[in-house]
């Protein structure tokens, strides 16, 4: 854990901020381009964990920048916005995540391709920077989707970048409320389509060899991969990241509201776990100080032991073979029996 000082906050957009971060004195921050940092928040005495992803980028920019995008309703993204000012510190964990550049891959002569739609854009301008500035790959492209210009997300980095490697960085904007028309053929109306993009993209090297990081909703997933596939490409030079889990209403048909024993450092608490909620959110509703990172079944932080009955794991990113068989991720888990009991290990 490392407690950062928020030395300057930038306002990006009409609903996004970046807090810039310094970085201790002594046990220095290292992170990856595309990572991203759980930060921990205590709001009217209660406690939240939530992770952003690096919009900076390592041995490029001087602080450790999130740059974080208010969601309706949403507790810690409006808490941060509005409420944490310079001067304030956040608590946060080390970094995490492994939607980064591949170590092991020679990227020299690839075409890096970043696909991203409104605060997914985060991990892609820090795989951008570090690419662009430590000439990692043959161009960098990126295909960016918003409402509408006003909620574009680092609108003058973007230009930056375009003016300082013009060669080797180009950018698409997607708007599907776009109503002045924009003489600029990079700016195009509607959602991202991957067709169109094509059509105009730069031949950069060998298409089969390309590299894709995708990060926003789970259609601009779905729809770039399918595009990507369908001319060809393997699925190994895709890249996701899930900042939100969208489940299928049909993986809750056998399951029903129970009472779940939670036991974490030897205390045992019966908990309620409404249908729909998983055992790591009704546990913490319960109070219990449990775990936890991305809510999204990828980091494995919030790793339980099942001790007794059954329990049903929706939307896990990783390989199950990372668990032990009695082992489940809370955030992914719904009872199944009404005798389950996890050890929080
Ligand atoms: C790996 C990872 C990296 C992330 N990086 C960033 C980042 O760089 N910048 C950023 O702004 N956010 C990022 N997020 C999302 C962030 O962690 C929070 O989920 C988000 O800020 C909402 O938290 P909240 O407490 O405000 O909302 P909550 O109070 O938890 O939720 C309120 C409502 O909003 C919905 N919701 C939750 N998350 C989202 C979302 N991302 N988009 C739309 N609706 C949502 C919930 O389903 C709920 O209905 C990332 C998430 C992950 C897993
Ligand atoms: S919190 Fe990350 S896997 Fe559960």
């Amino acid at each position: 854990m490392y407690t950062l000082k928020v030395v300057k906050i930038i306002q990006e957009s009409n609903d996004a901020t970046t807090l810039c971060l310094k970085q201790p004195g002594l046990k220095k921050v290292k992170y990856s381009s595309g990572q991203y940092l759980t930060l921990i928040v205590r709001i009217n005495g209660r406690k939240y964990i939530r992770p952003y992803s690096f919009s900076s980028a390592p041995g490029i920019d001087e602080f450790l920048e999130v740059t974080i995008k208010r969601v309706i309703g949403g507790v810690v993204s409006n808490h941060l916005v509005d409420v944490i000012k310079e001067g304030d510190v956040l608590e946060v964990l080390q970094p995490l995540g492994d939607f980064v550049l591949n170590p092991d891959v020679d990227l020299s002569g690839k075409h890096i391709v970043l696909w991203g739609a409104g605060s997914g854009i985060t991990p892609l301008m820090s795989i951008a920077k570090y690419a662009l500035h430590n000439k990692i790959g043959a161009h960098v492209s990126l295909v960016y989707g918003n409402r509408n210009p006003s909620a574009v997300i680092f609108k003058d980095k973007i230009e930056a970048l375009q003016e300082k490697f013009g060669d080797t960085f180009s950018a698409w904007h997607f708007h599907t409320r776009l109503t002045i028309p924009v003489n600029n053929p990079n700016i195009i109306e509607g959602r991202i389509n991957p067709n169109k993009v094509f059509s105009i993209m730069k031949n950069v090297g060998d298409f089969k060899e390309s590299l894709h990081y995708i990060c926003g909703p789970a259609g601009l997933k779905e729809s770039v991969k399918t595009s990507l596939t369908g001319l060809g490409l393997d699925e190994k030079n895709i890249f996701t990241e899930d900042f939100e889990l969208v489940r299928d209403p049909a993986d809750f048909e056998n399951i029903t509201t129970q009472m779940v024993s939670v036991e974490k450092n030897g205390v045992k608490e019966l908990v309620e776990v409404i249908k729909g909620k998983s055992i790591l959110e009704a546990g913490l509703d319960a109070n219990i100080d449990l775990d936890y990172s991305c809510q999204t079944g990828s980091c494995f932080i919030c790793k339980g032991k099942i001790l007794c009955g059954e329990v049903k794991m929706i939307g896990v990113q990783k390989p199950l073979d990372e668990l032990l068989a009695d082992e489940c991720l809370l955030c992914c888990s719904f009872p199944l029996t009404n005798d389950v009991s996890v050890l929080i290990i």
